[in-house]
């Protein structure tokens, strides 16, 4: 139990890696494992809000007292995004691929001896987190993830002024750290006046932190 001061507050979270297609049985992806973004769904709904948490293939438990869309490729979800606008807050946290095979093949691309392997031809995928900060529903708050390993101050002012953030939540994922699927994290929260460094936690934790301090934020 306990206060719920997002009750009648709507938000949207994205999480988890997406699926690329090459053909109908292969695709492009990334280790991401939806944990930090079901985690700050939760995390969000247990303060009461009303969330929407678009995801991609993820193999974790659904988070309780969340509604579910699930997508696999970044258009879809930038799609289900725009549609859950309006909303208070916005909280990208999914790995969007960056690139998606320009033309996926209808079929399953045939292997032939003496053939070389096929060109994959890419093409850029559209930027969820840039074009809910700068759409005509903005929600108030919106908020970024940053898989970082150096110069984090400044990569990640750059990048809240790029995507028209509040809050980047940058996280170093080089593989010794083990965050990337993980269960624990290290984060530093970038704002426009400044940067703070988060001890070390678990995701959960972060995630009860960063719902804390939207609700302080939306009450403001
Ligand atoms: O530019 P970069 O990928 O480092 O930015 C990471 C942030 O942008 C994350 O919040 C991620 O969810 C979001 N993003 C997105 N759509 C993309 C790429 C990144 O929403 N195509």
């Amino acid at each position: 139990a306990g206060a719920k001061p997002l009750a009648g507050r709507k938000a949207i979270v994205t999480s988890g890696p997406t699926h690329e297609p090459i053909d109908p049985v292969r695709y492009i992806a990334n280790r991401s494992s939806g944990k930090q973004g079901h985690a700050i769904a939760a995390a969000l709904a247990r303060l009461g809000a009303d969330v929407t948490l678009v995801c991609g293939p993820v193999a974790i438990p659904d988070p309780a007292g969340v509604q579910l869309v699930r997508v696999e490729r970044a258009a879809e979800m930038r799609d289900a995004v725009v549609a859950a606008l309006p909303a208070d807050v916005a909280v990208m946290v999914a790995a969007v691929a960056d690139w998606r095979v320009a033309s996926a093949a209808g079929n399953k691309i045939k292997k032939r001896p003496g053939e070389a392997p096929p060109p994959l031809q890419l093409a850029e995928n559209p930027d969820i987190l840039k074009t809910i900060g700068h759409h005509a529903s903005r929600p108030k708050l919106v908020i970024g993830f940053a898989a970082e390993t150096e110069n984090v101050a400044e990569n990640g002012r750059a990048k809240l002024e790029r995507k028209g953030a509040d809050y980047i939540v940058a996280n170093d994922v080089s593989p010794a750290t083990g965050i990337m699927g993980g269960d624990r994290n290290r984060v530093k929260l970038i704002a426009r006046d400044g940067i703070e460094e988060w001890p070390e936690m678990g995701k959960d934790d972060v995630a009860d932190k960063l719902a804390a301090l939207i609700a302080a934020k939306l009450l403001s």
